[in-house]
């Protein structure tokens, strides 16, 4: 009995972290069987290449590696992921929850190619790793759209004095609102869970982001 997966996106500092764990442990509440996995795996050695990309070993721009290249790279990591730590759970029924997923190619890439071009891309991005890779492809995504001015100011304490540690992505504001932009495409053309974050200002509090996520959720599932 092939289980679930719920993915949770959205841009930098978003909640996407704070957003899966709690929902996992509500649900786990629930008497659900549920496990938290979280991409890119920064600790693996599958990661290589999205490591060399973030830190700029291949270009100092987001832009210098191509979109399908870069997509590439991250959909390596999560089938790595998929075969040495969640297929069995899944396979087994287990509900999977992702703080990010394939939806973050679709999300992060899409922005570095013209408008016109994003349909054929989002086409070909899930062909490859649902279609040709193999992997799951989830049963609802939430896109947590948290403004970058709120967001950053939550990020702000995580580099204070220590601004080098930001990887190319982090790096490019102009970047980072056309990723918003895709973001929002998505989110509409494919139907997933908008989720609004903040009030133009301030986010809204992790318990009240925490509450709509489970209501919605439960439709999902
Ligand atoms: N609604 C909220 N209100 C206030 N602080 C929040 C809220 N959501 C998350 N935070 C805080 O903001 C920071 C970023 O949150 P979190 O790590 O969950 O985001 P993320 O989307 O996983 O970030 P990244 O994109 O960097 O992985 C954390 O310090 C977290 O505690
Ligand atoms: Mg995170």
């Amino acid at each position: 009995m092939r289980g679930k997966l719920i993915t949770i996106d959205g841009l930098d500092g978003s909640g996407k972290a704070t957003q899966t764990k709690l929902l996992g442990e509500a649900l786990t509440r629930c008497g659900l069987r549920v496990r938290t996995v979280s991409f890119p795996r920064y600790d693996s050695q599958a990661s290589a290449p999205v490591r060399m990309y973030l830190s700029g070993q291949f270009g100092e721009k987001p832009g210098d590696v191509n979109a399908y290249a870069a997509s590439a790279f991250f959909a390596v990591d999560r089938f790595a992921a998929y075969r040495q730590d969640w297929q069995q759970f899944y396979e087994q029924g287990g509900l999977i929850l992702a703080d990010r997923y394939t939806t973050a190619n679709a999300v992060h890439q899409c922005s570095k190619l013209p408008r016109e071009e994003w349909d054929g891309f989002l086409a070909w991005l899930f062909d490859f790793e649902y279609g040709k890779m193999g992997l799951p492809a989830p049963d609802g995504v939430f896109f947590l759209e948290m403004d970058p001015s709120v967001s950053q100011k939550l990020l702000t304490h995580r580099y204070e004095g220590q601004e080098q540690r930001r990887d190319i992505h982090e790096k490019d504001l102009t970047y980072l609102a056309r990723s918003r932009e895709a973001a929002l495409y998505c989110t509409q053309k494919l139907g997933w869970q908008h989720i609004r974050c903040d009030d133009g200002s301030n986010p809204r509090s992790v318990e009240e982001i925490h509450e709509e996520i489970l209501q919605r959720v439960q439709t999902l599932l």
